[in-house]
């Protein structure tokens, strides 16, 4: 399988690794298929991402979509960062081979799940917002 430079750039020196105490929004998603885990922590002031952090458990390409995933949003107002789809974050990898695409779906994902935890903490419908997240790991948490 061949990575991109980005990618094993990405994977060997991940930005924004770590958890934000009193996040303001919190989102963790999973692949069912593979296991793998990614947690993204944001902190937001008046409708900006200030600041991100993740944890991803999971195979490189996964570490480095999460990673430039968080380069992506950080700073920008929320709608932006919604704007951010997994081929975007692909595009900003330089590429990913094809078996491991569904590896950045997870990023997306998880920034959008973290933005809907937002909104919910402030008894806020995030679905007309985030729009519809599948969640799939439905099946395979406690495994
Ligand atoms: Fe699981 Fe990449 S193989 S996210």
């Amino acid at each position: 399988m061949i990575y991109s430079e980005r990618v094993m750039e990405h994977f060997a020196n991940p930005r924004n690794v770590g958890e934000i105490e009193n996040a303001d929004g919190i989102g963790e998603v999973g692949n069912e298929k593979c296991g793998d885990i990614m947690k993204m922590y944001l902190k937001i002031n008046n409708g900006i991402i200030e600041d991100v952090k993740f944890k991803t458990f999971g195979c490189g390409a996964a570490i480095a979509t999460s990673s430039i995933a968080t380069e992506m949003i950080k700073g920008k107002p929320i709608d932006e960062a919604l704007k951010i789809t997994n081929k975007a974050v692909v595009q900003a990898l330089d590429g990913l081979p094809p078996a491991k695409l569904h590896c950045s779906v997870l990023a997306e994902q998880a920034v959008k799940t973290a933005v809907a935890d937002f909104y919910k903490r402030q008894g806020v419908d995030p679905t007309p917002i985030v729009g519809v997240i599948e969640d799939r790991c439905e099946d395979c948490h406690g495994h």
